[in-house]
């Protein structure tokens, strides 16, 4: 293994600084690269403790969570801890005006009352392996793109073939640094996945829009799971009959609490980061794509979020949906912003001229002389066709929600096209097992006011050779984009549920002259036409360039720069990040303490209001002060900070402490940090985590859920060290007193 890298030339020395801790770390090479330095810092365990293949680890308790969160089981019986907002989408899914669990909160009393969730998996690494040597082998560096793509295919089909693996694992592979090194992971993947439990959105996600992406916080983020197998322990679709998941290893949980300074591991799925990009694509992000997507999403969420406001049924249609576009909608916010107070373009370039100076100096290095000029040239190439592309992608794409319907119709006819009647039952088939998923949480009032400012800004915002011609003319020359909404939506059938299924079962050449008739499929169809043509294709040409450039330049900063500490870019797998408790100055004169307490929640207590309300039941908690073994001198701590490298994807991912037991559940990271994704920076860049006692106590005191904890294993190693320590203490061994002073 260690041979394997080294030939690579990718054993990069590590520059132990005071504790810059950033990187996402890949947990097989823990031993290799970072032990030595997490051990310095308090940690207790070994790397084969985090990562092992030949005994249970802690990488047995962590799972990826329905494709974009993290969860950590957290008893013998398969019980999974993730966020609330990570189960959001289930929550909603279970919920109605009846029976409201977004807004009452859910709790399973006894096993059989655990409500199944078709489609959602939750994926285990059975181990991680490099085949960085056997993925490139043929590649040349002077390869054009395609060419090095197929290469790396083929022999990546061959590897698949000679994989040892049980038939219920499966196994993916992934490049790293912008594909200069390839790893394989064995996983397995289970399917009956079921809601135990979730507290009120008052507590799940108490602060809502205003607190989110922002320190202090108080918010209980937080929901439970169990995974079901069949009789053998192995992944089963869902049936009655399935049994709890027996994990090889469980997360224990420390009931002790968390100081300034605890070493702090957070253990995950972290989705996209890059962090080693060329000023001139940070420039890119600060000035044109984030503000781009932001202004759409401004007009989308205003009017979306009045409509909630009025009424309780569109507020549980469309909270699943408002909450991931509000989501990232804020997060770029932080991101303009920390980028631009962090001088991160500035700091680029500085980098730059740092490695041109290096790159002339050197023969060897004469292959990179032209890299950052290509770079600057294929950006600002590019740079109006991804304006246009981000435009139509949030549009068309993300916030006029008929627009993902007419493309399903759309797609009907181009399946008849291409695969005559036979491609098109399938397409219906599939078109069809969506639409009442679709009709369940759509409302076409709302969407035809998106629609209509949406269009509105598209057609003043994009340069109109990237729009069809018709669009412009009914928006500019008819009487405007309100008047154009209105017509089309009252033409087209698309909005009524009951005229859409009628229309999936006409005879074949009836339905594909409906859809050739309505106005809203046409405008969709010429869209993407225009679309294609006009942006996307050119724009991903230039993207792949760009691409290829990128992978050189990973490998160019590696070898020029080879005492920085290089870790790579998040990309959906298994990584861990360490850190400490710590807090941050986020400005002149302003300083954040690590921890927040109830008495937060308290004061920001808002009765009624929509993001700051607090159930009656948690109030009188804390007015009684009835917090158990779960508090901390009379006071219940809510939520932590830690300096974790962290990004989404890493939300449900367990924060652990020094022995490998539960101490939080990371779910943000603050305000001036989100720009970590590219340009991480250890003095702001902090992670956010409920603390675990806070959870337990609501599990416990609040919902009542005993059941549950009894299934969990407490511990309590802060203090059993300080009772180990008390002898020592006691006058009879005074003798040894110097040696106590090491505690
Ligand atoms: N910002 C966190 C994350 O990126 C939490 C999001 C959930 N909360 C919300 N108000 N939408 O996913
Ligand atoms: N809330 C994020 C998620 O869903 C994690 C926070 C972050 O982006 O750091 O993964």
């Amino acid at each position: 293994m260690k041979k394997l890298i080294l030939s690579l030339g990718f054993i990069f020395l590590l520059r132990i600084t005071a504790f810059a801790v950033d990187g996402l770390w890949i947990p097989l090479l823990l031993g290799l690269l970072n032990e030595t330095e997490m051990q310095s810092m308090g940690m207790k365990m070994t790397a084969e403790d985090i990562y092992s293949v030949n005994k249970g680890s802690l990488k047995d308790a962590i799972v990826q969570f329905g494709g974009g969160c993290t969860a950590s089981i957290i008893s013998p019986k398969g019980l999974l801890l993730t966020n609330h907002h990570c189960g959001f989408g289930q929550i909603q899914a279970h919920s109605s005006l009846e029976h409201n669990y977004l807004e009452d909160g859910f709790w399973a009393k006894t096993m059989k009352d655990e409500l199944p969730n078709p489609g959602l998996t939750v994926t285990l690494i059975s181990r991680i392996e490099d085949v960085t040597e056997a993925a490139l082998r043929g590649v040349t560096e002077d390869m054009d793109k395609r060419t090095r793509q197929s290469t790396i295919d083929k022999n990546i089909e061959g590897l698949k073939t000679q994989v040892t693996k049980a038939a219920h694992e499966e196994v993916m592979f992934r490049p790293f640094f912008n594909g200069n090194q390839y790893f394989m992971f064995v996983t397995v993947t289970y399917r009956d996945i079921r809601l135990v439990g979730a507290p009120p959105s008052s507590i799940g996600k108490f602060g809502a829009d205003t607190d989110n992406w922002v320190w202090p916080r108080h918010t209980g983020d937080f929901s439970m799971f169990r995974i079901y197998a069949g009789k053998d322990n192995l992944p089963a679709d869902y049936a009655e009959g399935n049994v709890p998941y027996q994990p090889k290893h469980f997360l224990p949980i420390s009931i002790d609490g968390v100081a300034d300074g605890d070493f702090t591991l957070i253990f995950g799925f972290p989705g996209r980061t890059n962090e080693y990009l060329p000023a001139a694509a940070i420039r890119q992000i600060v000035e044109v794509s984030d503000p781009i997507k932001i202004s759409v999403r401004d007009k989308t969420l205003a009017i979306w979020d009045g409509a909630m406001r009025a009424d309780a049924g569109v507020r549980i249609q469309y909270a699943s949906k408002q909450a991931g576009l509000a989501n990232a909608w804020k997060k770029w916010q932080g991101e303009v912003l920390g980028l631009t107070r962090t001088h991160a373009v500035q700091k680029k370039l500085d980098d730059e001229k740092e490695f041109q100076k290096i790159v002339a100096v050197n023969p060897a290095f004469a292959k990179y002389g032209n890299l950052l000029d290509d770079f600057n040239r294929l950006y600002s190439e590019i740079a109006p066709l991804a304006a246009a592309k981000d435009y139509y992608d949030e549009i068309t794409f993300r916030n006029i929600e008929l627009f993902q319907l007419a493309a399903g119709f759309n797609r009907l006819a181009s399946a008849f096209e291409n695969n005559g009647e036979a491609g098109l039952a399938q397409a219906k088939a599939q078109l069809g097992s969506r639409l009442g998923n679709f009709y369940k949480n759509y409302r076409p009032e709302i969407d035809q006011q998106v629609f209509a400012a949406l269009m509105e800004l598209m057609v003043r915002e994009v340069p109109h050779n990237f729009l069809p011609s018709s669009l412009v003319d009914k928006v500019v020359e008819k009487n405007g984009a309100e008047n154009y909404a209105a017509q089309l939506f009252s033409s087209t059938w698309l909005t009524g549920p009951v005229q859409a299924e009628a229309i999936l079962t006409m005879a074949d050449g009836d339905l594909l002259k409906a859809i050739q008739n309505d106005e809203f499929c046409q405008l969709a169809k010429t869209l993407a036409a225009t679309y294609n043509e006009q942006v996307a294709s050119p724009c991903n040409e230039l993207n792949e360039r760009i691409e290829s450039l990128q992978q050189t330049y990973m490998k160019a900063q590696m070898e020029v720069f080879p005492q920085r500490r290089f870790y790579p870019d998040a990309n959906g797998t298994m990584r861990c990040s360490y850190g400490r408790v710590q807090g941050y100055k986020p400005r002149d004169a302003v300083s954040y303490f690590t921890k927040t307490y109830l008495d937060g929640v308290m004061e920001k207590y808002v009765p009624g209001d929509y993001e700051f309300d607090v159930p009656e039941k948690l109030r009188q908690l804390y007015e009684k002060k009835d917090y158990g073994v779960y508090g901390e001198n009379g006071r219940m701590p809510v939520c932590f900070l830690g300096s974790n490298h962290t990004t989404g994807g890493n939300s449900g991912s367990p924060a652990i402490d020094a022995n490998g037991n539960l101490i939080g559940l990371n779910f943000d990271r603050v305000w001036e940090g989100t720009m970590s994704d590219y340009n991480f920076d250890e003095s702001i860049c902090r992670n956010i985590m409920v603390d675990i006692r806070y959870v337990l106590f609501l599990v416990d005191k609040y919902a009542g859920a005993t059941n549950l904890v009894k299934e969990m294993k407490l511990v309590r190693p802060k203090t059993a060290a300080t009772q180990k320590q008390k002898p020592r203490e006691n006058p009879r061994f005074k003798t040894k007193s110097k040696e106590a002073v090491k505690y």
